[in-house]
């Protein structure tokens, strides 16, 4: 549960007591239950606009309401990509953070809620997200992404491999796993920046050990404020785990060895999350391993929702 999480409730509060100053106005994007309103009235926010698609936007109210900020707090249970405020706000706060930085959608509506709401001079939280990505060895972590042994059962599940090799997986993989330190392959800036949630990354590793690989692991970090960093980088965070995009085969390679990754991600309103990892093993100069995956290739639910807006589009 994300209010269980000492780690995130903690940068959070910091965070918000560093940026919101008494008298503020406050746009928190995204509330759900409303904490981070909450952090912002004990902070000094004079007013607070709480935005929230969904029905616990309700139970933001009692728990308002039950810590005496009641009168300070307006909810309004709308889409932020169309709400409409009655004046401009000195912060913006949200947590719109995917496990790989992707995943809420979040450049698409932070940039439209600080073009619309934010003061020329005020500030936005989280200010900057980062998603790294580093080759894995963890035969743990693959394991959980292939398909069955068939002799465990007697079955053949040969025509699944297909979508087990493309997909990606949800687990917690541990710092001593990886096989050289993590590069940036997206990044958000809240102020100043035309930020998408889609971005396409070429990157260089070079071993720091010989070892197999076994595919990568991406995480974020999240500047909230300056010197309060979040981040699910490995070995995670309660609130967050990893995504692990396993290689269809493992490689062994050396601390000579190059590992080129091209990672492409598209994720916003308009397309659900889907990652591309192209993987080239070098040794010598010589190559010895090519990998081409998708997640798109990996689901089937993905694949449908495409044809249907093709289908849409043309009709
Ligand atoms: C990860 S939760 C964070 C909740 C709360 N801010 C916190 O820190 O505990 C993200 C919330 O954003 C809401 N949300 C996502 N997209 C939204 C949108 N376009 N407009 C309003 N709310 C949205 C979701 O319904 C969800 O409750």
């Amino acid at each position: 549960m994300l209010l269980n999480d000492p780690v995130r409730m903690n940068a959070y509060r910091s965070a918000i007591q560093r940026t919101v100053h008494a008298g503020n106005v406050v746009l928190d994007v995204g509330s759900g239950s409303g904490i981070l309103a909450l952090f912002a009235c004990q902070a000094g926010a004079a007013r607070v606009y709480c935005v929230e698609l969904g029905p616990i936007i309700e139970v933001a109210r009692q728990l308002a309401a039950v810590n005496g900020f009641g009168d300070r707090i307006r909810f309004l249970r709308e889409d932020a990509l169309r709400v409409e405020l009655p004046e401009k706000v000195d912060v913006i706060q949200s947590e719109l953070i995917g496990k790989s930085a992707l995943g809420e959608a979040m450049s698409e509506i932070l940039d439209h809620c600080r073009d619309r709401f934010l003061k020329t001079d005020g500030r936005m939280l989280p200010g900057e997200v980062t998603l790294r990505i580093a080759p894995v060895e963890s035969s743990a972590a693959w394991a959980k992404s292939r398909l069955p042994d068939p002799s465990a059962y007697d079955l053949n599940f040969a025509p699944m491999q297909h979508l087990s090799d493309n997909l990606t997986t949800s687990q917690f993989i541990p710092s001593d796993s990886l096989l050289a330190s993590g590069q940036i392959a997206y990044s958000y800036r809240a102020i100043g920046a035309d930020n998408r949630d889609v971005f396409d990354a070429l990157l260089e590793f070079r071993p720091s050990r010989s070892g197999v690989l076994h595919g990568f692991v991406a995480w974020f970090s999240a500047e909230l404020a300056e010197g309060v960093t979040l981040t699910n980088a490995p070995p995670g965070i309660s609130s967050w785990d990893h995504n692990f995009f396993p290689l269809p085969t493992p490689v062994p390679v050396e601390s000579k060895s190059s590992i080129q990754l091209r990672l492409s991600a598209r994720s916003d309103t308009k397309f659900a999350e889907a990652w591309n990892w192209r993987t080239v093993v070098e040794q010598d100069q010589a190559k010895i391993a090519q990998f081409e995956q998708s997640s798109f290739r990996g689901s089937l639910n993905l694949q449908e929702q495409v044809r249907k807006t093709l289908r849409a589009k043309r009709s």
